[in-house]
């Protein structure tokens, strides 16, 4: 690997987040284009007119970031629209490109770390990093693709999860017991859509307690695991971040034996509350910690499981013992209290505080190796390193296997262990939008295994959403339908048009030869599976603001349609393409179309895919499930 093209700056002391695998020798000075601002721990750059920026991963707004202030600070936010600044994960990767010449910038930093992309000055880019010692990498290349290849090389090779994995998944928060995932099974199967995983919400559990699992609702689960895989089906369980405080309950036990748990200030355990009640949080930073849980994934791999989701691990936190305890002593002084309005609204602010409250988080400290380290300075790593225990674990107690593994939060360097889908999202039109945007950014990150929850997970779903939604999904490695408790029920067959959904998951399916090339590709070369236009298309000026297209591997554009009540959009193309516009994978139109404008008619249940000169797309018949996909015999459109 050719390393003379990264730059490596460090200020104090660096922790060792565990993101970069190569070593770089440490440059004397600023980093190049930069002028640093001690006092305010700031970073500037100017920014040309012609300056994009991309990078950041999982984040609000375009793929171009150019405009708005990021905050990397990993955070549980449900409600996100275009004025949120943080989301679940943060990936400090930026690529500043003014069309002919480009760098990245990467922060290996595991606080809070503000990107201020000309929010305040149009004309400037500011980085600050309040207060923390840092990594600063700077990244030359040809092009964005070259650049973007560095990276990914300092960083490691992306996880690869189980061929299955790229099937459909259904999965709803609300399925109780056993006989609500075998309905979930025989109605898919009715209808014949293909189906690959059904996802276990906290119900399975045992009061919302990690590796354990309700007898009274999930009866011989190892058999129920085995039944549904004798039916094709995978079970993939959720794990939650926070360890549930009972008596008796063996990971509480030895969590607190061992003092593997996040302490205090004052050494006692911190307690706060998310589903299970009052919890502690493992101490994911500590090594003998982070392999005792990751040891604890066996209890569910023993009998059969292959895959699960990591949850909550921002960590999400309801509330805190000791600032509850607060609040109410607060609200003491306001109980006969005459309230102006002033006063109503520090009411209101003071309730709307207790969860998620910036203070809570610097309420615990980690035993980072031997080093006590308050939570907030290293607050970005707490998801990455709950999914790295699981990850190492899986490679020591069940070397042979592929296991799933994705997470909710995550940082750099956790891409080696398991992909992210993008948290709660909302069914919303413009979350479909942004699940778009969202994509290259992340591929372009590492974390290749990626998608959000198809349909949206808040509120209630339509039709038309749901399925321009799976017409989107089709191309996203994590394909998986998920809905929130007391949401529209949004499994497929909840809907009138079953037909054009079976259409549209075979399709899925008789893509997935090329799907998982392209995947495979994206890791081996340290490429990006989805791509926006501009990376490939130097030349031609016009792809630098097409941010509603993009390319998925090396053959083909995708153009999804992503507004209500459209029968068709418009479509730059950068060179002369052959359309094809699918109804299903044996029924479509094919259409050579020349470079430039069009305006393209897909009906709801069409998806309008655009094969680039001398490129191939391979069509498998679809099957049931992936494992039943004859790999062999593909029809070749080109
Ligand atoms: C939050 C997760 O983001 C969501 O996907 C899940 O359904 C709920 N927690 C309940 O576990």
């Amino acid at each position: 690997m050719k390393t003379d093209n990264i730059k490596k700056f460090t200020y104090g002391t660096p922790y060792s987040t565990g993101a970069v695998v190569k070593e770089i020798p440490v440059s004397e000075g600023t980093p190049d284009r930069f002028t640093y601002d001690k006092e305010t721990e700031t970073f500037s750059a100017p920014l040309k007119k012609a300056d994009n920026i991309y990078g950041l991963g999982e984040t609000v707004r375009g793929i171009n970031k150019r405009g708005w202030l990021y905050i990397s600070n990993n955070s549980d936010n449900p409600h996100h629209e275009e004025t949120t600044n943080s989301l679940y994960a943060s990936q400090n990767f930026l690529l500043v490109d003014d069309g002919r010449e480009c760098y990245g910038i990467f922060i290996d930093n595991p606080g809070r770390v503000e990107f201020d992309l000309g929010y305040t000055d149009p004309d400037k880019m500011s980085i600050s990093i309040p207060d923390n010692d840092t990594s600063f990498y700077v990244i030359e290349g040809e092009s964005p693709v070259d650049v973007v290849r560095s990276f990914r090389q300092l960083i490691g090779k992306s996880y690869v999860p189980p061929v299955w994995a790229f099937g459909y998944g259904q999965s709803r928060w609300g399925y109780k017991c056993a006989d609500d995932i075998r309905t979930v099974e025989e109605k898919y199967r009715e209808l014949g859509i293909p189906l690959d995983m059904i996802y276990m919400d906290i119900d399975y559990m045992q009061d919302f307690k990690d590796f354990t699992v309700n007898p009274e609702r999930f009866p011989d689960f190892e058999n129920f695991v085995s039944e549904m895989k004798s039916k094709g089906i995978r079970l993939i369980p959720i794990i939650d971040a926070g360890v549930r405080i009972e008596k008796g309950y063996d990971v509480y036990e030895e969590g607190v034996e061992k003092g593997y748990f996040c302490k205090k200030e004052n050494g006692d355990n911190l307690v706060a509350a998310v589903w299970p009640g009052k919890v502690h949080f493992p101490d994911f930073l500590n090594s003998a910690a982070r392999e005792w849980f990751g040891d604890k994934y066996k209890v569910l791999t023993d009998i059969g499981i292959e895959g699960f989701w990591n949850d909550m691990n921002e960590p999400a936190i309801f509330y805190t013992e000791d600032h509850l305890n607060e609040v109410f002593a607060e609200l003491k002084d306001y109980e006969n209290k005459e309230l102006d309005i002033w006063g109503f609204f520090q009411f209101t602010d003071l309730l709307m505080s207790i969860s998620n409250n910036p203070e809570d988080y610097r309420r615990f400290f980690h035993d980072f190796d031997g080093v006590k380290v308050r939570h907030d300075k290293v607050h970005n790593l707490y998801g990455f390193y709950m999914t790295r225990s699981a990850g190492e674990a899986f490679r020591r107690n069940v070397p042979d296997k592929d296991i799933l593994m994705f997470s909710r939060a995550s940082y750099t360097g956790m891409h080696r262990y398991g992909g992210v889908w993008t948290g709660d999202n909302i069914s919303w039109w413009s979350h479909l939008l942004l699940n778009i945007h969202q994509m290259p950014s992340l591929s372009m990150t590492g974390f290749i295994y990626s998608g959000a929850d198809i349909g949206g997970f808040g509120g209630n779903t339509t039709e038309d959403l749901m399925m321009r939604w799976i017409e989107f999904g089709i191309f996203t490695p994590l394909f998986r339908n998920h809905a929130a408790l007391g949401t529209r029920e949004q499994e497929l067959y909840q809907f009138k048009r079953t037909d054009d959904f079976k259409n549209l998951i075979e399709l899925r399916y008789a893509l997935i030869p090329y799907i998982r090339d392209s995947f495979m590709k994206a890791v081996n070369e340290d490429s990006m599976y989805m791509k926006p236009l501009s990376f490939e298309y130097r030349e031609d000026e016009r792809c630098r603001e097409i941010e509603d297209q993009l390319l998925v591997g090396d053959s083909i554009m995708v153009a999804p349609v992503y507004e209500q009540n459209k029968t068709g959009r418009n479509v730059y193309l950068p060179e002369k393409m052959k359309m094809i516009r699918f109804r299903s994978f044996s029924d479509y139109d094919e259409e050579v179309l020349e470079k430039g404008d069009h305006y393209i008619k897909a009906e709801l249940n069409e998806v309008l895919v655009f094969i680039r000169p001398g490129k191939e797309l391979p069509l498998a018949k679809p099957a049931r499930h992936v494992d039943e996909i004859d790999i062999e015999n593909l029809v070749v459109l080109y």
